[in-house]
C-alpha cells in the first residue's frame, strides 16, 4: 500500500455512512470506521463497506492485558481490514501478542499501528495526571520505537512528528496523521494542525481526514482535493 488519503467516517448510522460514501462513484475512498459506528452498527457495518470496494482502516485504539488484546485480535483479523490499531501504552508484550492474534492461519494479517499519545493528552495532563514526566515529544518517539520493536507496522502521529518518527524508526514505518485541514478552513477541536500539501511535504503515509471532507458542501471535491494535493504531483 502506498500514500493515500483516509476519510473518517465519523457517522453514528450506517444509513448516514453510505448516503454518504454512495457519493463517490469514480474512487472509492479509503474508509476509516471509529468506536462510535462500530458500537452502534457491530462487525456487519464493515462487511458491507469492504463489499463496496472500499479499504477500511478500523480504529478501535486496543488496550488490554496482552492475552486479551490477542483474542481480540483474532476476532478482528476476520473481518478483512487493511489496517487496524491499538495503544502503545499498553507495553511492548501487549503489541506482541496482538500481532500473533491479528495472523490468520495463512500468515497474512492487516497492517497493525501504535496510538502514541492522544492528541488530546497535552503536557500539563501527562505530567499532572499520569506522572510521565518526560517532554511529551520524546515520550511519542519512545512509544514509536517499543512499537517498532514489537513489530508493527507504524504509528499514528500529528504530521508535524512524521518526519521525526521516519529518521527514528525508518522510512518504511508508517506514519497515519489525523490533524488535516485546508488552509482556509475551520480547525475545530484540533490542535496542531496541516494542510494536506504540508503532509506530504513532512513525509507522511496516510492522512486521516474527517470534517474537512464529511462536512464539505461538496464532499467529493474536498476528497479529490485531499487526493491531489497529498498524491499526485
Ligand atoms: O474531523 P477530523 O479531520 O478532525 O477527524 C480526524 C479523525 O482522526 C477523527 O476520527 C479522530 O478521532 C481521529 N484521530 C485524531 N487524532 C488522533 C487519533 C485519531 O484526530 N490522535
Amino acid at each position: 500500500m502506498g500514500k493515500d488519503v483516509i476519510v473518517a467516517c465519523d457517522f453514528s448510522t450506517a444509513e448516514q455512512t453510505y448516503a454518504f460514501l454512495d457519493r463517490f462513484t469514480d474512487r472509492k475512498p479509503f474508509v476509516k470506521i471509529g468506536m462510535e459506528l462500530f458500537y452502534a452498527e457491530g462487525p456487519d457495518i464493515v462487511r458491507n463497506i469492504k463489499k463496496r470496494g472500499h479499504k477500511i482502516f478500523l480504529d478501535l485504539k486496543l488496550h488490554d492485558i496482552p492475552n486479551t488484546v490477542k483474542k481480540a485480535m483474532t476476532v478482528l483479523s476476520r473481518l478483512d481490514v487493511d489496517i487496524t490499531n491499538l495503544h502503545a501504552a499498553g507495553g511492548i508484550d501487549m503489541m506482541r501478542y496482538a500481532i500473533e492474534g491479528l495472523t490468520r492461519p495463512d500468515g497474512t494479517r492487516p497492517l497493525l499501528i501504535a496510538v502514541t499519545q492522544l492528541t488530546s493528552i497535552d503536557q500539563r495532563r501527562m505530567e499532572g495526571e499520569l506522572l510521565i514526566k518526560e517532554p511529551l515529544a520524546e515520550v511519542v518517539m519512545q512509544y514509536a520505537e517499543n512499537a517498532k520493536n514489537a513489530g508493527l507496522d507504524g504509528v499514528v502521529c500529528s504530521a508535524l512528528e512524521a518526519g521525526k518518527v521516519h529518521g527514528r524508526c525508518g522510512d518504511s514505518f508508517l506514519t497515519v496523521t489525523p490533524g488535516v485541514r485546508f488552509s482556509e478552513g475551520a480547525v475545530g477541536d484540533q490542535q496542531r494542525v496541516t494542510t494536506p500539501e504540508k503532509a506530504k511535504e513532512i513525509g507522511s503515509d496516510y492522512i486521516v481526514v474527517g470534517r474537512p471532507i464529511t462536512s464539505a458542501e461538496d464532499p467529493v471535491a474536498a476528497y479529490m482535493r485531499c487526493v491531489q494535493d497529498f498524491i499526485d504531483e
